[in-house]
């Protein structure tokens, strides 16, 4: 049997009347002729023709949608409209097969709620296909991103007894008998009884670990998962989610800044080039899905427009004081139109006022810098007004908040004091505080939500169909 051919690089075959293998998965069957065949390596088919007269009736009653086959054939030029290209099929085999009855994929519509319901085999939908391919490239343009500018790529920990965030929304990480726990005489917790001695969770984020290395070998970045006990039913939010944490030495908050937009438009760019078919084809499904809405909710730009404008435009960077300026005399505010209405200074911003800004206000990606103390972590370098952190987030349109990041405190006593102030424990952070004590520079970084970029490069609406399995409150399945 000669070697398979991945359907992508059959289509664009330049070679004609050639033997060919090509496996995948029955998409369609009609007229006990045409299978339409998919393996994932692009939404379209291969058409396979099947000469019906010459074939056993029990093999075509098996090739059913979502069956698994092996067709041996001869690749043509197609007669028929819509495929250059077809196989004239010589020998099909079953690999597994699909009982139609049973198979919840049919060749309709489906709903995404169904889909997500099951996410075993939603991978087989056109939809799914694209969102997958996509979030592989984006991961892919990530990492050659840092690589091709000297970033070392750091593994940190998944386990740790810290709360990089401090915002005490942690997994805990045990193996204690939980209907046996061991206490200590005073009734608590022994946690010196537990596997690792100590009360430890899943990593909020890389980012303490990774300024360790950023101290040595000045730029890294993270890429790995991240985990977040956050009860927020939204569709921005998974308890479990990928995250892109840079860290440089000798940087400020604007080489932050700029290297979070390149970096944002570098990625954007390849997909965009990598994954054409797949960009056009979220872009139809996403202008059918407008087509639902009443007119003054549809979006003015399409998934491809919007994703091009991103790239031509530079993103407009502003302070939160001035964003609340002009939140506060914006329309929705003066006519009570938000959820939440704008305080005055030193409100944290919500969602809403976020997507105000970037999709009424300047209608493109914007930065906010410089945030209230209040509202940011404790590891943020403080301004010379004493109010303010040199702080950065990116809010995109349709998304909100995309990055978060800073420049970082490297000054010990000013440190220390915001920790204490906070209420961060300084002992169990003594490694932290070490860097600041032998060799402190400025630095600063960001981290990037994955599961928000793919969602926006996808145009889809709801995070959890950008994740294969995703993992929110109430739902571990898969
Ligand atoms: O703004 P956050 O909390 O920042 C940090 O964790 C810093 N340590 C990053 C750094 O400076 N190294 O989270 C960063 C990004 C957010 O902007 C958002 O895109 C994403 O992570 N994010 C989530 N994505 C999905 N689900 C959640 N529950 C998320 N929480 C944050
Ligand atoms: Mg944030």
């Amino acid at each position: 049997m000669s070697q398979r051919v991945k359907i992508k690089a059959l289509l664009q075959s330049q070679q004609t009347d050639i033997d060919v293998t090509v496996k995948g998965w029955v998409r369609a069957f009609r007229s006990n002729r045409f299978i339409a065949l998919n393996d994932g390596s692009t939404n379209n088919n291969i058409q396979i023709v099947v000469d019906f007269e010459n074939t056993d009736p029990a093999l075509l009653k098996r090739i059913t949608v979502g069956a698994a086959l092996s067709v041996g054939g001869k690749l043509v030029a197609s007669q028929g409209k819509g495929q250059t290209v077809e196989v004239i099929a010589t020998d099909i085999e079953i690999l597994g097969d699909s009982d139609p009855e049973k198979y919840p994929i049919q060749p309709k519509k489906h709903s995404l709620e169904f889909l997500r319901e099951n996410a075993h085999l939603r991978f087989r939908t056109s939809t799914f296909g694209a969102i997958f391919r996509v979030r592989n490239s984006l991961a892919f343009a990530v990492h050659q991103f840092f690589q091709e500018r000297g970033f070392v790529y750091l593994h940190t920990p998944v386990i740790t007894a810290s709360d990089a965030e401090g915002a005490g929304e942690t997994f805990h990480v045990t193996n204690f008998d939980l209907d046996n726990i061991p206490k200590t005489d005073t009734g608590e917790i022994d946690f010196k009884q537990d596997f690792f001695g100590r009360p430890t969770n899943l990593t909020v984020s890389g980012q303490l670990e990774g300024e360790l290395g950023a101290m040595a070998l000045s730029d890294i970045y993270t890429f790995g998962p991240t985990f977040r006990a956050e009860n927020s039913n939204t569709t921005r939010h998974l308890a479990e989610f990928w995250m892109i944490e840079p860290e440089v030495a000798f940087s400020d908050l604007n080489d932050n800044m700029d290297l979070a937009e390149d970096m944002l438009k570098y990625v954007i760019r390849y997909t965009l080039d990598k994954n054409a078919d797949d960009i056009e084809f979220l872009t139809q499904r996403l202008a059918e899905e407008e087509k639902q809405k009443p007119q003054n909710e549809r979006s003015e730009m399409t998934l491809l427009k919007k994703l091009q404008f991103c790239l031509t435009h530079d993103f407009e960077r502003l302070t939160y004081t001035e964003a609340i300026e002009i939140l506060k005399e914006s329309t929705p505010n003066k006519k009570k139109k938000f959820q939440y209405p704008i305080e005055g200074w030193g409100t944290d911003l919500q969602s809403e006022h976020e997507r105000y800004l970037v999709e009424k206000h300047f209608k493109k990606p914007v930065i906010l810098t410089d945030y209230p103390k209040e509202i940011k972590a404790f590891y943020m370098r403080q301004n010379d007004d004493g109010k303010t952190v040199a702080a950065m987030d990116i809010l995109f349109p349709g998304i909100g908040e995309i990055v978060g990041g800073s420049q970082r405190e490297e000054r010990l006593s000013n440190l220390e004091q915001r920790m204490d102030e906070m209420g961060i424990p300084k002992d169990e952070l003594w490694w932290y505080l070490d860097t600041r004590r032998f060799g402190a520079c400025p630095h600063a970084g960001f981290g990037l939500g994955f599961e928000r970029l793919v969602l926006f490069v996808t145009g889809m609406g709801n995070i959890r169909d950008v994740i294969p399995f995703p993992r929110f409150p109430k739902n571990a399945e898969f």
